[in-house]
């Protein structure tokens, strides 16, 4: 069992600079996730830790050996990769014992932890199969088996569940997470959705073009978003973003002069506000916490609400979607259940602004 920490990691190929210079502390038996848009770094950083990439300037260390110039064998870690290539050939016991055979373990051995591998995935009646002969999901698991039975510190994912379909993905999402409580042992998964990300980690790394933007649980990072980036990141639907002015007092924004709002006063406070000049500042406030009338209590003061025009309607069911403009601006509402709201209805648009978040609109980093 193992912690990771990666001091100040660079990686560079050529003149490209795919990763520049992250820091990060896991704790052993921590279920990390790394999130974030294609091609900002999350394989490159994964794969790093691996081995299976050099590292161009700073450390890896796994429990406390710094790893950058061990080999990937050996250094007790285990990646299962999107495209799990089983050995077509080969049955289930053979796939999942293959690489004990090759480090000559003793067979009693191997074949004790195959089992004990098969019984924590559910694989014990599998066995026999060859990898033609099974699901996708089933297959998926055989790649993990494969990691499991080598008793890594480590477990490396990457996009593990990606090449299956959205059912089995949800049931897959939930068997890992199941698997990390049974083998106790690190993780650190790589993903670029978000609702995997929220499910899965104990705490989530988002990246963006390679860098880290923020770390913390899935709570922290929705409730408390440090940038623009992270805020639009994480949550479906994204938050709505608007350009606004915040006033010299600090007590109001106004939005691109079409509608004003109130900010709550303690909340000023807290961003440093100088209370001497207006300020450029973005609004963040989620789908979830927009609403027309027809969805609320009707207590919310006066000053939240402003008067809009629903664009159009997507029921969902148990939810709603309402796309409404004011003026030109367009926002998110989402509401539970149905609603009784048609495209080209004029709405009060509630705004709960206990729950808004300003960002500074050149930093795009959090005022609260
Ligand atoms: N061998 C390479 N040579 C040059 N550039 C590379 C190489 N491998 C990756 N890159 C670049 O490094 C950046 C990060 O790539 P990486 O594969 O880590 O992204 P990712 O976050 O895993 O994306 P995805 O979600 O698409 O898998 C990208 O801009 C990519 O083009
Ligand atoms: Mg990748």
């Amino acid at each position: 069992m193992a912690g990771v920490v990666l001091s100040e990691v660079y990686k560079r190929y050529g003149k490209v600079e795919a990763v520049h210079g992250i820091s990060l502390d896991i704790k052993d038996k921590e279920f990390i996730v790394f999130v974030g848009p294609s091609g900002c770094g999350k394989s490159t950083t994964l794969r790093m830790i691996a081995g299976l990439e050099t590292i161009s300037q700073g450390t890896v260390k796994i429990g406390d050996r710094v790893v950058n110039d061990i080999a990937p064998k050996d250094r007790s870690v285990a990646m299962v990769f999107q495209n799990y290539a089983l050995y077509p050939h080969m049955n289930v016991y053979d796939n999942m014992s293959f690489g004990l055979k090759l480090k000559k373990h003793p067979k009693d051995v191997i074949e004790a932890r195959v089992n004990e591998a098969a019984k924590i995935l559910g694989l014990t009646d599998l066995l026999k199969r060859k990898p033609f002969e099974l699901s996708g999901g089933q297959r998926q698991r055989v790649a993990m088996g494969r990691a499991i039975v080598r008793k890594p510190a480590v477990f490396l994912f990457d996009e593990p569940l990606s090449n299956l379909d959205a059912k089995l993905r949800t049931q897959m999402r939930a068997e890992i997470k199941r698997l990390h409580q049974k083998v106790q042992s690190t993780i650190i998964y790589v993903t670029h959705d978000q609702v995997e990300a929220m499910t899965l980690a104990d705490r989530i790394v988002v990246m963006h073009d390679g860098y880290i933007e923020q770390v913390g649980s899935p709570v922290e990072l929705f409730q408390k978003p440090a940038n623009t980036f992270v805020a639009g990141f994480i949550g479906t639907p994204p938050m709505n973003h608007v350009q606004c002015t915040l006033n010299a007092k600090g007590d109001t924004i106004s939005c691109q002069g079409k509608f004003s709002l109130p900010v709550p006063p303690q909340e000023t406070a807290l961003a440093g506000h100088d209370c001497q000049t207006s300020r450029e500042v973005i609004l963040g406030i989620r789908p979830e916490n927009l609403s027309v009338i027809d969805s609320i209590n009707g207590n919310a003061p006066d000053s939240w609400k402003v008067e809009a025009l629903v664009d159009f309607v997507e029921p969902l069911g148990s939810e709603t979607y309402l796309h409404v403009k004011i003026d030109n601006i367009s926002f998110l509402a989402r509401t539970k259940g149905t609603t009784t709201v048609r495209a080209g209805d004029n709405v009060p648009l509630v705004f709960n602004l206990k729950q808004m978040h300003l960002f500074d609109a050149t930093t795009k980093q959090a005022l609260f």
